[in-house]
């Protein structure tokens, strides 16, 4: 286990489009450390959730940390709306181009916090010389595109290696996909600190009736703590 106290970043891929902020709220109210923001362009991925101006709008609704995922591909040029649009981590994949020590340090220089992410088919191995250079590394346990599917276990090996490999550098290692009640004490064992669960938290109520929420959160904190 991570000695690190774990936090939780609920996904608003899995809350309601019509109502980002209030579920940006709810989230928080109900006991959320971050709030993670899924952006997909159709090309990267096979789906579009939404960009730059989006992210904008709902940052005056997160008191906390805005967490930008990017599956887009190309990400430098879109690096300095995320930066207006006031994201405190910007994450781009491993595998969105041939540069991504560049973006890393684009990400750095426009004033954000740099994560890089891997795909499920991509090694531990890849984000090792990046490590000096990154604040955040995001071990994806689906395959990016979708909320809402099967956690894979295969991937826990890869997470400890990487926990190994940041050793005392001061970056967190988030996870995510398909992170929930069950899952969380695994995830936690092999070394994440930021645990991402979208429908395992959005899918258990509303903005209107959001205790769903807080025991959700509770529930994988419980777990990823081993109780
Ligand atoms: C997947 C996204 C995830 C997703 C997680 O492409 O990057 O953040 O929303 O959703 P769940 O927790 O439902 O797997
Ligand atoms: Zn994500």
């Amino acid at each position: 286990m991570s000695d690190r106290p774990v936090k939780i970043a609920p996904s608003i891929l899995a809350a309601d489009f019509a109502c980002f902020g209030a579920e940006c709220r709810a989230a928080e109210a109900q006991g959320a450390d971050w709030i993670h923001v899924d952006v997909m362009d159709g090309h990267f991925v096979p789906n579009i959730s939404f960009g730059p101006a989006v992210a904008k709008a709902l940052r005056p609704h997160i008191g906390g940390v805005m967490d930008v995922h990017l599956m887009i591909a190309p990400v430098d040029p879109y690096i300095e709306a995320f930066a207006d649009a006031g994201a405190d981590y910007l994450s781009a994949h491993v595998e969105a181009g041939p540069h991504v020590h560049r973006t890393m340090q684009a990400i750095r220089g426009a004033g954000m916090k740099a994560g890089v992410a891997l795909n499920p088919g991509t090694p531990a191995e890849a984000v090792l010389p990046l490590l000096d250079d990154v604040d955040l590394v995001v071990v994806m346990t689906v395959n990016p595109g979708f909320g809402g599917q099967r956690f894979l276990h295969g991937q826990l090996g890869k997470i400890a290696a990487i926990r190994a490999a940041i050793g005392d550098r001061p970056v967190h290692l988030e996870v995510d996909g398909g992170v929930d009640p069950s899952t969380a004490g695994a995830v936690a064992a092999a070394g994440a600190d930021v645990l991402v669960a979208g429908s395992a938290v959005f899918g258990k109520g509303s903005a209107d009736a959001p205790e769903g929420y807080g025991a959700a959160i509770r529930a994988i904190r419980e777990a990823a703590a081993g109780r």
